[in-house]
């Protein structure tokens, strides 16, 4: 067990349940040993686990958080992703004993805002589930959910998300059938700025699109969180790449399909992150030298000058870093 690996207590877990909801989208039930009390979570959060091929994945908790015993997530089988889901689908089964570390949350339910509205693309669904759990359990404060998806098939809980709809809750389901022309307009709920707070999670063109048409909402009020978006696919032109580390002068070959931080843990070297997707920030880096393929939402302009986040961007020729 790497106890530093993203800077949070890790655990030995039991997968208890394992089963397909949705076309590709499988769940996973996890419990302690003794079957007690977990470290606790807040909706939104995430955990990280260990996948068998050795990689790192993160997961949204889509469970009520007031439940202590146990996590549940939903795992979507991402071809032509780095691998990481198609490992955790095809070679986690229920009995098996995995490395999970204690929930974090970059996507925190802001629970002073007195409405919320939720836009949830595919998979994004599951952080957003976990709040809509919390909220009718709790307050029982008003909600609209937009759930955009490409057919019925491949929506994970869609009957009970059809049977959340009531009289605090407007749900709106829409399948594209994976025709960009069959895209859900969201104008018309963004246009206008009111006090309800945004959470939006998804794949990137939906979050790109949100961002876009929210530019005039207050910033405080509008969540993004990217997990399992096309942030951290490969892309075509990736191509590998030397990573040198000027504080134990030694250098890394970084391949295509795996990240400078991953290359880094295999070979023991270890950095603080959280969520490996290229939006917390956890892993700043300085850059002292080379050129960089920028691909998180984090660094501004500026900062992408001397800075890169290890674990989603990429390199050309060598570059070298302060670690
Ligand atoms: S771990 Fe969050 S940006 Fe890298």
């Amino acid at each position: 067990m790497e106890d530093a690996v993203n800077n949070r207590e890790r655990h030995s877990l039991r997968v208890t349940r394992t089963e397909p909801i949705a076309d590709g989208i499988q769940l996973f039930e996890l419990r302690a040993h003794d079957g007690g009390q977990l470290p606790e979570f807040t909706p939104g959060a995430h955990i990280n686990v260990r996948v068998p091929s050795g990689n790192f994945r993160n997961y949204s908790i889509c469970n009520d958080a007031r439940e202590r015993d146990r996590y549940v997530i939903a795992v979507k089988r991402e071809v032509g992703g780095r691998g990481g889901s198609i490992s955790f689908i095809d070679g986690v089964h229920t009995g098996d004993v995995i490395d999970v570390g204690a929930p974090d949350n970059l996507f925190q339910l802001d629970l002073s805002a007195p409405r919320y509205i939720f836009i949830a693309g595919g998979i994004g669904i599951t952080p957003i589930l976990a709040m809509i759990r919390f909220l009718k359990g709790s307050s029982g404060k008003p909600f609209e959910l937009y759930y955009l998806t490409r057919c019925a098939e491949m929506t994970a809980f869609l009957d009970e998300i059809r049977e959340m709809d009531g009289p605090n809750s407007a749900i709106t389901i829409h399948h594209d059938n994976g025709d960009p022309a069959n895209a859900f307009n969201l104008w018309p709920v963004l246009e206008e700025p009111s006090k309800a707070h945004i959470y939006c999670c998804g794949p990137r063109p939906l979050m790109d699109a949100v961002r876009d048409m929210t530019g005039h909402w207050p910033l405080h009020a509008v969540h993004f969180e990217d997990f399992g978006s096309d942030l951290v696919r490969p892309s075509a032109d990736d191509t590998p790449f030397t990573v040198r580390l000027a504080k134990s002068d030694t250098s890394f070959e970084v391949p295509v399909g795996l990240t400078i931080l991953e290359v880094m843990r295999s070979h023991g070297v270890d950095a603080p992150s959280s969520c490996e997707s290229g939006t917390c920030g956890t892993c700043i880096t300085k850059l002292l030298k080379g050129e960089v393929d920028h691909r998180d939402l984090f660094l501004s302009e500026d900062e992408r000058a001397s800075n890169l986040m290890i674990c989603i961007s990429r390199g050309r020729g060598t570059i070298e870093i302060d670690r």
